[in-house]
């Protein structure tokens, strides 16, 4: 049987897609990744409690005080000696060092709340709503050194209503991203064992 992909979530905040990566297939024997750690650069990150609820391993630091490869450095650490393969960035609200970036190359994900290339950054559901986009959306992409520009692998489309304002449109947006993200890492995960062998 083919080992699942060990991987790492990265989070700051509510951690919802990170229960949705954890609690997808999780008792199949046939899944391709199993989660093996939840890290953290807030140590109150509310996330990190649903965490331990599920039963998984986490790691937290701020990064407050420290030099942005400084943290990274101790991050990268953390990664290694959980034998971690993929890392899946879900809602981590902090930029990740270019080297650590260049060290994890191909090997990190994430989930950004619109159809990329489009409202890259933060706001993204007003932005939508204010160019009067017909669709918004979310996006799995491959991380990269510039912000939210790496290869979208997977995207999901929510059409945009008259009443929407950003937080019935990011709600929407929410419940499309937890189908999404699971489905995505599963087929990259899948993916990086099929080269392997
Ligand atoms: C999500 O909208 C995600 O797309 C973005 O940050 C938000 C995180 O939400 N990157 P949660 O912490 O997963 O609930």
């Amino acid at each position: 049987m083919v080992e699942p992909v060990r991987v790492a979530v990265l989070i700051s905040g509510r951690g919802s897609n990170m229960v949705a990566l954890s609690e997808y297939k999780r008792r199949d024997p046939l899944r391709t990744y199993r989660i093996e750690l939840v890290a953290s650069n807030v140590p109150e990150a509310r996330g990190l409690v649903a965490a331990r609820r599920l039963g998984l391993r986490t790691w937290a630091k701020s990064h407050e005080g420290m030099k942005r490869a400084e943290f990274d450095a101790l991050l990268d650490a953390a990664l290694e000696e959980h034998g971690i393969e993929i890392v899946a960035l879900a809602g981590y609200m902090r930029l990740l060092s270019p080297g650590f970036v260049e060290k994890w190359e191909g090997r990190i994900l994430n989930i950004h709340p619109s159809l990329l290339p489009l409202h890259k950054g933060l706001d993204t559901h007003r932005r939508a709503l204010l160019a009067g986009d017909e669709y918004a959306g979310c996006s799995v992409h491959v991380v990269t050194a510039d912000l939210d520009s790496g290869p979208v692998i997977a995207q999901a489309k929510v059409k945009i209503l008259p009443r929407d304002d950003p937080e019935s449109l990011a709600q929407r947006v929410l419940e499309e991203e937890h189908k999404l993200y699971p489905l995505a890492l599963e087929e990259y995960c899948r993916a990086v064992r099929e080269m392997e062998s």
